[in-house]
């Protein structure tokens, strides 16, 4: 069994990554059915969330049976994020999972997503913000790193995982590159073997 916070998975877990207007209640009926050990909802915006927009409100809904699951936020403020997470607490979420992958360019342009792959100190700051605003375990979703100049991943991971995460998932490409690219898997692997590592690592 592994761990994320005290929640004990399989030895060797499948999660239903988090996607925008896929990963909703009826898609995520269906791979729970199939088997997914580990769903997370779709990505909601800190700053739909704390103003309270419907859109954003509505993807906080699940169903007891759905659990383990996560709620994934995403933001460039830390107040903000920091207001998000204990927002998405109070929706009993087993996870509070920070999204540090989109690729999206509105969404990088402002710092959030993979744009604050830009600014590790700032994702690491915020990170550790977040983990102190709540009780729910923490959990971040990211790339390599920015583009191909600065892989950082395995720095990243060490820094994130001092400052109390419970598990990481690395998506196997940098916010640059191209997603019909294979994914490279090697990087992810070296966060993994790393004797540092202790918490559980997700190839994403
Ligand atoms: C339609 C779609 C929506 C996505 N939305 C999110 C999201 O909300 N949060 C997130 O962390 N990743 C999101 N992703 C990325 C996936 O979780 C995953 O990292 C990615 O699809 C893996 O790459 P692959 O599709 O090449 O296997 C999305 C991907 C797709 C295709």
């Amino acid at each position: 069994m592994i761990k994320i916070g005290n929640i004990e998975i399989a030895d060797f877990p499948i999660l239903l990554a988090p996607m925008e207007d896929v990963t909703d209640p009826p898609f995520r009926y269906v791979c729970k059915m199939f088997g997914a050990d580990v769903m997370y909802t779709e990505f909601i915006s800190s700053e739909g969330l704390i103003r309270d927009a419907d859109k954003s409100v509505k993807k906080l809904d699940f169903d007891e049976f759905e659990r383990p699951i996560g709620i994934q936020i995403f933001g460039h403020d830390i107040n903000s994020m920091i207001k998000a997470a204990q927002y998405a607490e109070r929706a009993k979420p087993d996870i509070i999972d920070i999204n540090y992958g989109c690729p999206v360019k509105k969404v990088v342009a402002k710092g959030a997503g993979s744009g604050i792959l830009n600014d590790i100190p700032k994702m690491v700051k915020m990170t550790e913000a977040v983990v102190k605003a709540v009780e729910t375990p923490v959990t971040i979703k990211t790339r390599l790193g920015y583009d191909d100049d600065h892989r950082d991943i395995v720095d990243i991971a060490e820094r994130v995982q001092d400052v109390g995460i419970k598990a990481i998932t690395i998506h196997g490409r940098t916010r640059t590159q191209r997603p019909r690219i294979p994914a490279d898997w090697t990087l992810i692997g070296e966060v993994k073997n790393n004797p540092r590592m202790h918490i559980p690592v997700f190839g994403n």
